[in-house]
């Protein structure tokens, strides 16, 4: 009988997936992210809709001029399965919002979106959302009730087919031969990094971001991440 020594084992175990790299990269940063103010009121009992209707524009501001960009790359193999300005400029017009068309806009000059490993990352963190979504739609639904019922397309753009979107995403990510793990990891915990500190300005309007803050932001935050790999791969610069 084999008997395999702990030591042994240890060698033997397959070096983790791409998927992998990503979830331990970044658990950090989604818990970030979802302790932000204006993701703690999404859930909370006395949300309003006009906190709702300011989230969904400060969004739009983020997420339109990512999807351009995302959408005009050279050979752009990573896309989002739909185009989440969309739905969030139909979940304003149900809301009767008008979209102020001289908000800021969010800048990502800090990531090369002509390169695949940057635009995978950010797409695992997008597709990604749509997971969490899920949980949104339900709180949405039951603080808000009938005047969101056609309004929570940005969080539910799937309809349901959150599940198999998401896993055809990670497969695109395992399978794609050409990826960098450390541009791509990189690019996820810095676009998570990046609408932390966006939402975060929104919530106070006099303070502007700049790309050093954000860069300054992550490796703090890494720095005191539980996970072994955000912290490691912080001190040899991932
Ligand atoms: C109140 C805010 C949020 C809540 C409550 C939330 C909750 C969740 C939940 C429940 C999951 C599924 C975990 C699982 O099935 O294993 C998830 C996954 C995920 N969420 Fe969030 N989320 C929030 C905000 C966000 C935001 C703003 C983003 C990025 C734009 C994001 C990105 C992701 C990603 C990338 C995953 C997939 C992680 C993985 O399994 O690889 N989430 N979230």
């Amino acid at each position: 009988m084999l008997v395999l020594m702990p030591a042994l084992n240890l060698a033997l175990s397959p070096p983790p997936s791409r998927v992998d790299l990503l979830r331990r990269h970044t658990r950090s940063a989604h818990e970030a992210i979802e302790a932000t103010p204006c993701m703690q009121r999404l859930m909370a009992a006395d949300y309003d809709i006009s906190e709702y209707g300011t989230l969904l524009q400060r969004l739009l501001a983020y997420v339109e001029p990512l999807e351009l960009l995302l959408n005009t790359a050279p050979k752009a193999r990573f896309q989002l399965g739909c185009s989440r300005s969309e739905c969030l400029r139909t979940d304003l017009r149900e809301l009767a919002i008008n979209a102020k068309p001289d908000t800021q806009r969010a800048s990502f000059s800090a990531f090369d979106f002509a390169d695949e490993s940057v635009r995978a990352g950010i797409c695992y963190v997008f597709e990604g959302s749509s997971l969490g979504g899920q949980v949104i739609r339900r709180a949405l639904h039951r603080n808000l009730g009938t005047p969101v019922v056609n309004a929570v397309n940005y969080f539910d753009c799937y309809h349901g087919n959150h599940g198999k979107i998401w896993r055809k995403t990670l497969e695109q990510i395992e399978q794609s031969p050409n990826l960098d793990p450390s541009q791509m990891v990189n690019a996820a915990d810095g676009i998570f990094g990046s609408l932390r500190a966006w939402l975060n300005a929104g919530d106070n309007p006099t303070q502007n971001i700049s790309q050093h803050q954000i860069s300054h932001l992550n490796a703090s935050r890494q720095s005191q991440s539980k996970c072994p790999f955000a912290r490691f791969s912080n001190w040899i610069g991932l």
